[in-house]
């Protein structure tokens, strides 16, 4: 099959699911099970991977481990770009000390959701920003993830004009790069493109992550907008899990089996290898992921008949 010639020619796939997917499951996975997925999903051709975040154990027990996993993915596999998410200035001091290229620094868009997310405002969550920027000093690369940028699950629509003006001011703060995620997977294709359209001169050349989750199954819509309008990194995690736990009822990401099946037939260079992807995705679900309420929700890969 030939490119559609306003695409672009490869994508960054970002692999979510050891943190996003994981912080979402209840019963503790242990830490072992965990890197021998991280490897799995490194064999599939992952080259770029959130493996955790270093946020307060009491929020989320599930990622407690998170030094001894991103000290041990960082050992076995030294070339891979790995990304640890910070909520505040202890979590980007506990990631630099494992050795983590990229801190992902999180807040929400919207007031309430980084209220009941991260316990503090909009305003103090930029004034931590600067204390991460310094304390780095060139040791990692910072980004920020600005959660709630489409939707947010108690305001509703978030207005593109405050994610423009968010998106300046951490620009100004230092971040190399930025993730705008839907948080909650309920954005119609149409809203997301409209949001893209204005916050496009905000961005001003700054690479971006897209990170979509898939509550109403539009996921692949929205990445299909995001593309014709030249983006080209984006968040997914195998197995489709994911989801934050301060937006009841949000699922989760785009399957990243899915999402390259996609790209790949459109003649898009991911790197990876979907079928090596549903085989994780697989073993997650064997493990118990899906028997614990967590459903691996990958749809490429079912079993439809012998060639299959
Ligand atoms: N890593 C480990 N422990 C941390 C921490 C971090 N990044 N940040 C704070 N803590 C500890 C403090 O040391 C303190 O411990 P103590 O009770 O033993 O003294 C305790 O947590 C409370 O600290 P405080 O600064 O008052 O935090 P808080 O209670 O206001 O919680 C967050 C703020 C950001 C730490 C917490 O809300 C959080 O971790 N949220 C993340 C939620 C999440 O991961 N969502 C999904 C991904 S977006
Ligand atoms: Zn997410």
């Amino acid at each position: 099959m030939r490119k559609d010639a306003a695409l672009p020619d490869s994508v960054v796939v970002r692999e979510v699911c050891p943190r996003d997917g994981f912080q979402n499951v209840k019963e503790f996975i242990p830490t072992e099970r965990k890197l021998e997925w991280i490897d799995a999903l490194f064999e599939a051709g992952v080259t770029e991977m959130e493996v955790t975040s270093f946020v307060s154990p009491k929020a989320i027990p599930q990622l407690a481990d998170a030094a001894e996993v991103l000290t041990e993915t960082k050992r076995r596999h030294p070339t891979a770009r790995l990304t640890a998410l910070v909520p505040n200035t202890k979590g980007a001091e506990r990631a630099l000390a494992c050795g983590a290229d990229v801190l992902n620094v999180v807040f929400s868009a919207s007031e309430s959701h980084n209220k009941a997310n991260l316990n503090r405002s909009v305003a103090e969550s930029l004034s931590g920003l600067d204390d991460i920027a310094r304390l780095i000093e060139g040791r990692a690369e910072l980004s920020v993830s600005i959660a709630t940028s489409f939707m947010c699950p108690f305001e509703g629509r978030t207005d593109p004009r405050r994610v423009s003006e968010l998106i300046g001011i951490v620009r100004e703060k230092g971040a190399r790069s930025i993730c705008l995620a839907e948080t909650i997977g309920t954005c119609h294709p149409r809203d997301f493109a409209e949001t893209l359209d204005a916050v496009f001169p905000a961005l001003d050349g700054i690479p971006v992550f897209l990170h979509i989750h898939n509550t109403f199954g539009m996921a692949l819509l929205n990445v299909r907008e995001a593309l014709v309008r030249g983006f080209d990194r984006f968040d997914s995690a195998a197995g489709g899990l994911g989801g934050c736990p301060y937006a009841p009822g949000a699922a989760g990401n785009a399957a990243t089996e899915d999402l390259v099946f996609y790209l790949n037939g459109l003649g898009i260079e991911t790197g990876l290898d979907p079928l090596a992807l549903v085989k994780v995705a697989r073993w997650m679900r064997d493990y118990g992921l899906g028997t614990l309420g967590h459903l691996v929700k990958s749809r490429f890969g079912q079993p439809v008949g012998p060639c299959c």
